[in-house]
């Protein structure tokens, strides 16, 4: 069996709902208000927070370990675990405020990871006091079985990512099934005034779901499937959210600016997919922007 196909056994594992369940309600907890929640997501940046922090324990203990590998270089090693460990706590941080908006495999498997980032970040430190005692050899040895551990937490957390697609953007991916065409969404009397309709774009293999707002002679148009976990947006709601008419999903709330699409409030950190619109004799025309086409 592969690596992978032992993850994708543990991401479908129920063993230990009962304990990360309540987990995640604590963390939920520990993260108020939005705003930190928000924050730690990354929405305020439109793009995940946690990948940009986690290259500083990373990159600290990797370049640790080359330079342990040299004895006059050996101070500097102890000086990047150190940083490490403190761009560690950041980035964990982050991890935990994604996590638990993640779904439930996502959230078995990030357990995992968040485990054994914690006996990683654990190791280190003893690394660092072994150090500080004048032990350099133990100290070696126990941030090289760190960065054993913290390179087999990557692997799980690169699985969440790539594999299970986690943190990237679900509307993108809905949007490349469109195909370039303008699509035509119907008489603009049709849409009923400040709230999303179902309309469907034409896809290359399936019909695409969009979301379309109409604000009087004005139609903003989306790809229905959310860009955090793929919620229904055409069942959403427009709301004013931090001083922008927003339209909000149904399934956790993302908040996303009717005008650009970015998002305004999290657990989404990416934009939602936002097509362009034109009016040709009294009907709304649509189709993706170029990147899409
Ligand atoms: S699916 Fe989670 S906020 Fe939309």
């Amino acid at each position: 069996m592969t690596l992978m196909a032992i993850l994708d056994r543990v991401a479908d594992a129920t063993a230990f709902d009962k304990v990360i369940e309540p987990a995640r309600r604590a963390v939920l907890g520990a993260l108020r208000p939005q705003a930190v929640k928000d924050f730690l997501h990354g929405t305020w940046l439109g793009h995940p927070l946690h990948p940009v922090l986690v290259h500083v324990p990373v990159g600290a203990w990797v370049s640790a370990g080359l330079l342990d590998l040299i004895p006059p270089l050996r101070p500097a090693a102890t000086v990047l675990i150190g940083a490490g460990v403190a761009g560690a706590v950041p980035a964990s941080l982050t991890g935990a405020a994604d996590w638990s908006a993640a779904d439930v495999g996502v959230r078995r498997l990030g357990a995992l990871h968040a485990a054994a980032n914690t006996a990683a970040l654990g190791l280190y430190v003893g690394s660092l006091v072994a150090r500080s005692r004048g032990r350099g050899a133990l100290g070696r040895g126990l941030a090289y079985a760190g960065l054993s551990v913290a390179s087999g937490s990557a692997a799980i957390g690169g699985h969440m990512s790539y594999a299970l697609s986690t943190a990237v953007s679900h509307s993108a991916t809905a949007a490349r099934a469109l195909t370039g065409e303008w699509i035509d969404l119907g008489p603009l009397d049709d849409l009923p005034e400040g709230r999303p309709v179902l309309r469907t774009g034409k896809g290359r293999s399936v019909a695409v779901p969009l979301a379309a707002v109409r604000r009087g002679a004005r139609v903003d148009v989306f790809v229905a499937a959310c860009a955090h976990l793929s919620g229904p947006l055409d069942e959403g709601t427009v709301e004013d959210v931090r001083g922008a008419q927003c339209l909000v999903c149904p399934r956790h709330g993302s908040a996303f600016d009717l005008d650009t699409g970015q998002p305004r409030r999290g657990p989404s950190a990416n934009a939602q997919e936002k097509l362009e619109v034109r009016m040709e004799a009294g009907r709304v025309m649509a189709r993706p922007p170029s990147r899409n086409r």
